[in-house]
């Protein structure tokens, strides 16, 4: 059972859920009369992408992108690559890019770049989770569900080496686990 490899749970169903409301009624507000496109950058943040447009009630679009930068290890390598491209052109688009989590700010600050560089007429950052603590690049959210320590955690759409994304909340991975 994929529960046993879990140290503690962080945050049960119940708290994402009220946490993901939240920055949905938020982003209504800070969006009044835009049309915003959300892009979540695949794979982490699937299933806070799908909570998050669900709690969002004006008309936004979705597109979807996917960048590595980890391998099966459980810090970045700083190497970033694109693996899947927008489908959509952002130029003069109010775009919001949806993460999992904000650790060293690597894979963010090269993706902001190169969506910078498409000219879009705004660009935000939302993410689930910050770990503060771990920044190496000059990123910040514009939305951020929760800042947390710096202890590896998986749930929710996060994995460790693919799997436990699965599981409904977010919960610290046993050190075991990937010590092994
Ligand atoms: P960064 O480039 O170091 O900011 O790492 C960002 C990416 O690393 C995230 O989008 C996650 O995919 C992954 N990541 C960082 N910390 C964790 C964690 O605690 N659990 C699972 N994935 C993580
Ligand atoms: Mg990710």
């Amino acid at each position: 059972m994929l529960h046993q490899d879990i140290e503690r749970i962080l945050f049960t169903e119940d708290e994402l859920r009220t946490r993901v409301a939240e920055m949905g009624a938020q982003i209504d507000q800070d969006y009044v009369d835009r049309k915003p496109l959300l892009i979540s950058v695949l794979r982490g943040s699937f299933i806070f992408m799908a909570d998050l447009v669900r709690s969002i009630t004006r008309p936004c679009t979705v597109d979807f992108m996917a960048v590595s930068s980890y391998g099966a290890g459980v810090t970045s390598s700083g190497q970033v690559k694109i693996v899947k491209d927008l489908t959509e052109q952002i130029e003069g688009k109010d775009i919001i890019v949806v993460e999992d989590i904000l650790d060293s700010g690597n894979t963010l600050h090269y993706l902001l770049q190169i969506l910078q560089a498409r000219h879009p007429a705004s660009i935000r950052l939302c993410t689930l989770l910050d770990k503060p603590s771990r920044r190496i690049k000059p990123v910040e959210a514009d939305y951020s569900g929760f800042s947390i320590p710096d202890e590896f955690v998986v749930g929710y759409g996060l994995d460790y080496a693919e799997q436990y994304r699965n599981l409904p909340y977010i919960g610290i991975l046993k050190p075991c686990v990937y010590q092994k």
